[in-house]
């Protein structure tokens, strides 16, 4: 089924391969023991410039589940691209693993690690995408929606790497994919022309908007932090800004949203209520679940 070598962004994939991940994301979910020799004998290293709970666990965890070795890498030994170049990072670690998983600052990271090396990269987190997380978002969407192109999703919020990867996804597999996001905090520009592209081969939608209200008639409400790893600004201080962008019970009883999901970390009585988060319309949890599963998929598609 695989025919890429890298995922660095969702749209580096066709609607097939896409599907073709959650099919067999939701068949290891299923039969894990079909798939506990899959990596027997591979090592995998996990790189990350930035904090991580769910990545960090679900790749380890995931890995060990596969029969695979994962080898867990910080910032202890100083920034990559201090003590050695990131060519010379990349040149080494593709001599002993059979693949990279990286969290970085930056995409460019990603791309020098990817022209140096020759065993697979993939992109656990960067500025611009955050391409396992929509696999896991899109997974536990299809486990409540059995055709993902009637779907109409909306992330709520600001505008983002989950936000980039949701819609760039969403537009790959005819979704509809609002991101409601205030004024100076929308999605990067040239990933909704991207998405826009996308979406119109696929018979998708991408709606921008600052309006709260556009959202009803949605199915899945999305939700994630008011300010992303790396940018220093005090959470309380955007409060004012994004209060009015909260997913709570209000929102959810006047729009008719269904379901809801948030990558987490979530900040409660922030960017979503405890009410919502743990109420019966969250599959929030289920959510970290799947990242486990969509991740191994990608792994087992690259490395058997
Ligand atoms: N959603 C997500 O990527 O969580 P972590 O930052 O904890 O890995
Ligand atoms: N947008 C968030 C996602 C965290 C999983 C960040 O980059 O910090």
């Amino acid at each position: 089924m695989s025919d890429f070598k890298h995922l660095l962004s969702l749209q580096e994939l066709t609607q097939e391969q896409i599907l073709g991940l959650l099919e067999l994301a939701a068949k290891i979910k299923t039969s894990p023991a079909d798939y506990g020799q899959t990596l027997a004998g591979k090592s995998v290293v996990t790189l990350f410039e930035k904090p991580s709970l769910r990545t960090r666990v679900t790749f380890d965890i995931g890995i060990n589940r596969l029969g695979g070795h994962a080898v867990y890498l910080d910032q202890q030994n100083g920034a990559m691209g201090e003590r050695e170049s990131v060519k010379d990072f990349a040149s080494n670690i593709t001599r002993w693993a059979d693949a990279i998983v990286a969290r970085v600052f930056s995409h460019k990271t990603l791309l020098t690690l990817r022209e140096h090396s020759s065993v697979p990269i993939i992109n656990s987190l960067c500025d611009l995408y955050h391409p396992c997380q929509g696999l896991a978002d899109f997974q536990t969407i299809s486990e409540h929606y059995s055709d993902l192109s009637k779907v109409k999703l909306a992330y709520v919020g600001d505008g983002n790497n989950v936000t980039h990867s949701l819609m760039l996804g969403g537009a790959i597999l005819g979704m509809e994919v609002a991101a409601i996001c205030p004024l100076g905090s929308s999605p990067d520009a040239q990933v909704v022309q991207k998405a826009q592209a996308l979406a119109k081969i696929h018979g998708g939608k991408i709606v921008v908007s600052d309006k709260i209200e556009d959202i009803k008639g949605y199915d899945v409400v999305y939700g994630d932090t008011w300010v992303s790893m790396g940018d220093d600004t005090p959470l309380q201080s955007v409060k004012d800004k994004f209060i009015a962008y909260q997913i709570n019970q209000d929102l959810m009883q006047q729009c008719g949203i269904n379901h809801v999901l948030h990558c987490q970390p979530a900040h409660r009585e922030l960017e979503i209520t405890s009410e919502v988060m743990d109420g019966p319309q969250s599959l929030i949890f289920d959510q970290a679940e799947n990242r486990m599963h969509a991740q191994n998929a990608v792994l087992v598609s690259l490395l058997s």
